[in-house]
């Protein structure tokens, strides 16, 4: 069986979706406090909080590092990021020998970066959604490994956009999940 472990930083409703389907998560990570870690928790997962800090005093690559040594600890063989905010170190995905997995709030190539719902509304497209993709040391790219559409409506904000493509996610994100688990 393969470890598999969760990263996030915000509400965690992707991470309870995982938990819904009863796939075995063998690890929480934060970078924050947040509703993830408690939902965690409360699930009787072990969780780590690797709580970072905020503009020029942060060392990304030391940050790394901490995380990197509590894959090895766990076991882990596979990542979902699921709402994790933090962007990791290069190095990370060229020495760590585990599958790196991100669910992304849009149809990549289109509007990577953290605010790709409010540039989808802000570009008039018509059709967004969200994409499942290998994570690379380079945000936002790396292989498509599944996505889903959704219709953005002449009312929409933000919020709302957003909670229609999170349904999509709750719901893809964990059969790609489930197949990487395959032995
Ligand atoms: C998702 O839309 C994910 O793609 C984005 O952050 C959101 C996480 O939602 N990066 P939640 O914290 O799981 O509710």
């Amino acid at each position: 069986m393969k470890n598999l472990a969760v990263f996030v930083s915000g509400t965690g409703t992707i991470l309870e979706a995982i938990l819904r389907d009863n796939i075995p998560v063998a690890l929480v990570l934060a970078d924050r406090k947040c509703r993830g870690l408690e939902i965690a928790k409360a699930a009787g997962i072990p969780t780590e909080l690797v709580e970072r800090t905020f503009g020029k005093g942060f060392n990304r690559e030391e940050y790394t590092r901490r995380i990197f040594r509590i894959l090895l600890d766990h076991e882990i063989d596979l990542i979902a990021m699921a709402g994790f905010m933090t962007i990791l170190a290069p190095f990370l995905f060229k020495e760590w020998p585990g599958i790196i997995l991100n669910t992304h709030p849009s149809l990549l190539p289109a509007f990577k970066g953290d605010n790709a719902v409010r540039d989808a509304l802000n570009h008039g497209v018509k059709v967004t959604g969200c994409t499942i993709h290998r994570a690379t040391a380079k945000l936002d790219e790396g292989s498509i490994l599944a996505q889903a559409s959704v219709p953005v409506l002449p009312e929409d904000t933000r919020n709302t956009l957003h909670e229609r493509i999170k349904r999509k996610e709750r719901a893809l994100y964990p059969r790609v999940i489930k197949q990487m688990l395959k032995p």
